[in-house]
């Protein structure tokens, strides 16, 4: 497989994920310093995202991770959610933020918020690497936002059609053709 067969156009380039990451590095920084942050990242596309973002937060801070599985109805999400693994602390005292790669129909990232909020964490906040406000089925808003995407299926840098393309280094728009 060629590098970019798959690949319609590239939405967002390598340079350009990596100057919004140090800037947002940069405001995480600020806004958790002082407090005890914890990381969550749904498995797997965010597994990329948190990699480079952790190294941009010039604070101590802990890693965790979720993994749940969304039941589909052909290709859309049912919105039941599993948690086939759990993180294991117990979340008092810490400032949880949740780094996801996308925010789209907002169905999982609802029952992750709610799920991590029964845990008695001080405070559960979200940052996506993209959000597609188009889809949003579920009322969920992120507390940080990276870049805003147009209607169309993406991936790269994490993200997977069918389980392939997350080694891209940039954000793609996927050839359904
Ligand atoms: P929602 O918000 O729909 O998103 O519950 C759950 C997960 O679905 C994946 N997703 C995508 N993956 N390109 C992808 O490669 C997309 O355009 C896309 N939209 C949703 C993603 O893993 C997200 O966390
Ligand atoms: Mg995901």
């Amino acid at each position: 497989m060629s590098d970019l067969d798959g690949v319609k156009s590239v939405l967002i380039t390598e340079a350009e994920l990596s100057a919004a990451i140090s800037g947002m590095g940069k405001i995480l920084t600020e806004d958790y310093r002082g407090k005890k942050l914890l990381l969550v990242s749904v498995l797997k596309g965010a597994f990329i995202f948190m990699a480079d973002l952790i190294r941009e937060i010039q604070l101590p801070c802990e890693v965790d991770f979720l993994c749940v599985s969304s039941y589909k109805d052909g290709v859309a999400s049912s919105g039941r959610v599993d948690f086939i693994k759990d993180i294991t602390r117990d979340l008092s005292g810490y400032d949880v933020l949740i780094v996801e790669d996308i925010l789209d129909t907002g169905l999982t990232l609802s029952e992750v918020v709610r799920h991590l909020s029964g845990k008695g964490a001080r405070s559960v906040r979200i940052c996506t690497l993209l959000d597609k406000p188009s889809g949003r089925r579920a009322e969920v808003f992120a507390d940080y936002i990276l870049f805003t995407v147009p209607d169309e299926f993406v991936i790269g840098y994490g993200l997977d059609c069918a389980e392939l393309y997350r080694n891209l280094p940039y954000i793609g728009i996927y050839d359904k053709e």
